[in-house]
């Protein structure tokens, strides 16, 4: 346990002289396998990874990063048995409900990314909730992506900027990447600087597809209910060895 809190204060000390991310993204994967190898219900995975999502607030608390933006539904994940749609869709009141007070205290903005309209009416009304309670809050911004997927973002913005070019309020030559970017659902956030995927699983899944063109990827072989502050700060501490290039030299 000393050696763990040691180890976590030293690389903590280590990234703190470095650049920081200012957009961090997490695919957090895996809850079902880490439920599983334990024998017990994959919802017992979801229920798990909800405590390391207040880890990694835990662990931002010392740094400067000002967008943390969580894969927490995907529009691919209504595949799933109900029951466990079910209990997913739960997951975002029982947040709300349990980390307000918490939010609150450490300034904490909520955010969301995703086709809100198509959640259950219970999870939109929690979601609208901590959203307006925490509107005020200027620190870091908590985005969850829930009922999201890249493909169908950018289809919306396209269907989107059609219709404004039908009516005469656009100009399809003036259509570039900053303005075709403002009909995203991130309007107005940095892209992300480093992606982090949990469960060994080397792969995207629909996860902001536009806004990673550049982004860091960071995949650890951990399952997402195991994720601790220094898996995070390691990440970090990853992503300050590359070096971002941006097609330049
Ligand atoms: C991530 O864990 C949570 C969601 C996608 C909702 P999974 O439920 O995908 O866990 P695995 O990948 O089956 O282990
Ligand atoms: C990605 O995980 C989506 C979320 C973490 C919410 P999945 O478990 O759905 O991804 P695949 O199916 O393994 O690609
Ligand atoms: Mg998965």
């Amino acid at each position: 346990m000393f050696f763990g809190r040691k180890r976590k204060a030293d690389e903590l000390a280590q990234i703190k002289g470095g650049s920081m991310p200012v957009h961090i993204g997490i695919i957090m994967d895996g809850n079902g396998r880490w439920a599983q190898r334990q024998g017990l219900p994959r919802m017992a995975g979801h229920r798990a990874g909800m405590d390391a999502i207040n880890r990694c607030l835990e662990g931002l608390k010392n740094l400067d990063v000002k967008y943390l933006t969580l894969f927490a539904f995907s529009t691919e994940n209504w595949r799933r048995p109900k029951a466990e749609v079910d209990y997913l869709m739960n997951l975002p009141g029982q947040f709300v409900a349990r980390e307000l007070d918490n939010l609150m205290a450490n300034n904490i903005r909520l955010r969301i990314l995703g086709d809100v309209r198509g959640l259950p009416a219970h999870t939109q009304e929690a979601v609208a909730e901590g959203i307006k309670a925490t509107a005020g809050n200027s620190g870091l911004t908590l985005t969850f992506a829930i009922n999201y997927g890249a493909r169908e973002e950018i289809i919306r913005a396209a269907r989107q900027v059609g219709l404004e070019c039908k009516r005469g309020l656009l100009d399809p030559g003036d259509i570039d990447g900053t303005s075709f970017e403002s009909y995203l659902y991130t309007r107005g956030m940095p892209d992300p600087d480093l992606i982090i995927r949990t469960s060994g699983e080397l792969r995207i899944s629909n996860f902001l597809l536009w806004q990673i063109a550049y982004s860091e990827l960071c995949f650890l072989d951990i399952l997402w209910p195991d994720f601790s502050e220094l898996d995070l700060y390691r990440a970090i501490a990853d992503f300050q060895h590359r070096q971002r290039r941006y097609g330049g030299i």
